[in-house]
């Protein structure tokens, strides 16, 4: 109950797009804005490897897409998008981490914000916050990234090694190694964000809503100037 009325009285956020290669620190970011600012994440990824492990037609589609490191197709994203978008925990905001990914899919979203967000309450535009990081630094994260099956907590064996080799600090569960983070597929995802998601930059900056950041630093200073560019943009809260 007393949850409910914080979030009753607390000020809109908006949302919040997380925009960057494979490896550039989307869901680790976004658990610290979930954390921060009591927002929830909609990751793309999460919620496709969801349907893959449920064994959904969808899950069934996607999983062959994503084993080869490309893009499952905007048609099939949009759905489960939209349902996740409609849950009442979106209505203060959100953090999007992996949508939009092509330009469709961003111009999707422009439409569908507008018709089901902002029609019912305040117009509170996204703030999207670009995340760059040098290739080199992206292979050695993606290479090095280890993640809990059990409570979805991220590592990393180079930056955030678990306290015991290859288990999880909270459940202690043995740490796994994600289907596409194998070096064949890494080359494939980075080079499906060269070609189709450099795209979404330039749709948003066109509209004056890309704010760059260098997410090369480490993970508390990339968390610092994000939590500062999110401050700024809803400081006087929505339209
Ligand atoms: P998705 O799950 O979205 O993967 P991704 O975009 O490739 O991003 P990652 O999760 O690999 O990286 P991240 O930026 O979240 O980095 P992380 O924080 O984990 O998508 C997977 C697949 O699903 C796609 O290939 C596609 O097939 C499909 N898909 C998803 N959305 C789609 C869409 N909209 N349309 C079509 N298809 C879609 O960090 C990585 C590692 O680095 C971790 O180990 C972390 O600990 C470490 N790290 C993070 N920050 C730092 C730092 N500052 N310093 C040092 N280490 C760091």
């Amino acid at each position: 109950m007393a949850n409910e009325s914080a979030n009753d009285t607390a000020q809109n956020i908006g949302p919040v797009i997380l925009l960057g290669p494979p490896g550039a620190g989307k869901g680790t970011q976004s658990r610290r804005i979930v954390e921060h600012y009591g927002i929830p994440q909609i990751s793309t990824g999460d919620l496709l490897r969801d349907h893959v492990a449920r064994g959904t037609a969808l899950g069934l589609e996607a999983k062959v897409i994503m084993a080869r490191g490309e893009l499952v197709p905007d048609e099939l994203m949009y759905g489960i998008v939209a349902t996740r978008l409609r849950e009442a925990d979106c209505k203060r905001g959100f953090v999007l981490d992996g949508f939009p990914r092509t330009a469709p899919q961003a111009g999707w979203l422009d439409a569908f914000l507008e018709k089901e967000v902002f029609d019912k309450s305040e117009k509170c535009p996204p703030v999207v916050i670009q995340l760059l990081v040098d290739y080199t630094q992206l292979l050695q994260r993606l290479a090095g990234r280890r993640s809990c099956p059990t409570c979805g907590r991220l590592y990393n064996i180079h930056s955030q090694p678990p306290l015991v080799d290859e288990l999880c600090d909270v459940d202690g569960s043995k740490l796994v190694i994600r289907d596409d983070d194998r070096e064949e597929v890494i080359s494939g995802r980075l080079a499906a964000y060269e070609t189709q998601t450099r795209r979404v930059a330039d749709y948003y900056r066109a509209q004056r809503r890309l704010v760059a950041i260098n997410a090369d630093r480490t993970m508390d200073e990339v968390t610092a100037q994000i939590f500062a560019v999110i401050d700024n943009h809803f400081k006087d809260g929505c339209e």
